[in-house]
């Protein structure tokens, strides 16, 4: 993304200060206890990777941290701030956007109407206008679909407006849940290289993958979830290198 503007609202802590901090964290649905107290932490400007099979936590992660399910222990703080005393829009409002699982985009809008939606902590009209000109330099595909209904997009195209659409909000920190999930490798490819910009720009991201392979190789380091418990943790190039891992996530 262009720099002129910059993500608002910009973070006090310096780029390599732990800008997320989840510690302890506890999450049961009724009785199923789905996160058992995990530590995560999250440097300003990192993209931090979080891996492991299904059931593992890793959605029930990102849906706490934005407060769309309630902790029952433990704490995150993001840029010093106690998350547990905000609402849902007042994450967005903090800096934090979620691109759900699943992208969750409103089939019946058209692709600008999505992103226009996006944008709900700011309705300046020139803001917006440039801020859907920095989303679609980043993905030009959604620039020749303006007008297309959201519904009608390829699996991939429509990733790319869920991530769009959580770029609207001009977030300093992108919480991102399986965007290759069930898109052609092609499209994958532009969608990792687009959040790989996203990055450069200085976007701190945390990002769940149960593609391993591709994981490892974005994030700088990454966390292994299993039933609810970090497993393992490390840099990206020592968890490819470990043999539990190669076995158990890479089908090596
Ligand atoms: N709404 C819910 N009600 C009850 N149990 C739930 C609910 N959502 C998730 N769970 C359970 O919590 C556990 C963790 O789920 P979660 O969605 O966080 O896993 P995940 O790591 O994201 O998996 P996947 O890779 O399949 O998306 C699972 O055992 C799941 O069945
Ligand atoms: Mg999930």
């Amino acid at each position: 993304m262009k720099t002129v503007h910059p993500t608002r609202p910009e973070p006090k802590c310096k780029t390599g200060e732990v800008l997320l901090s989840i510690q302890g964290l506890a999450v049961s649905y009724g009785g199923i206890k789905a996160l058992k107290g995990i530590d995560l932490e999250v440097k300003r400007g990192e993209i931090v990777a979080m891996i492991g099979a299904n059931g593992a936590g890793k959605s029930t992660t990102l849906k706490t941290v934005v407060r769309l399910l309630p902790a029952s222990g433990g704490s995150i703080h993001y840029d010093g701030q106690n998350l547990a005393q905000k609402s849902v829009e007042e994450t967005v409002e903090a800096g934090i956007s979620l691109v759900p699982e699943g992208r969750a985009i409103f089939g019946g809008l058209t692709v600008k109407e999505n992103l226009e939606l996006g944008a709900f902590n700011h309705k300046n009209k020139a803001f917006m206008a440039e801020t859907v000109e920095d989303v679609v330099g980043l993905f030009p595909r959604l620039g020749e679909r303006m007008k297309q209904e959201a519904g009608t997009l390829s699996g991939g195209e429509q990733q790319m407006l869920a991530i769009g659409r959580a770029l609207m909000a001009r977030p300093a920190m992108l919480l991102l849940d399986e965007p290759s999930l069930g898109i052609a490798p092609k499209l994958v490819q532009q969608i990792f290289e687009a959040v790989a910009r996203v990055a450069a720009s200085g976007t701190t991201i945390l990002l769940v993958e149960q593609n391993t392979r591709l994981a490892l190789r974005y994030a700088k380091r990454a966390y292994v979830l299993r039933t609810g418990e970090i497993a393992m943790s490390g840099p990206s190039a020592e968890l490819a290198a470990n043999e539990e891992i190669q076995r158990a996530y890479l089908g090596g």
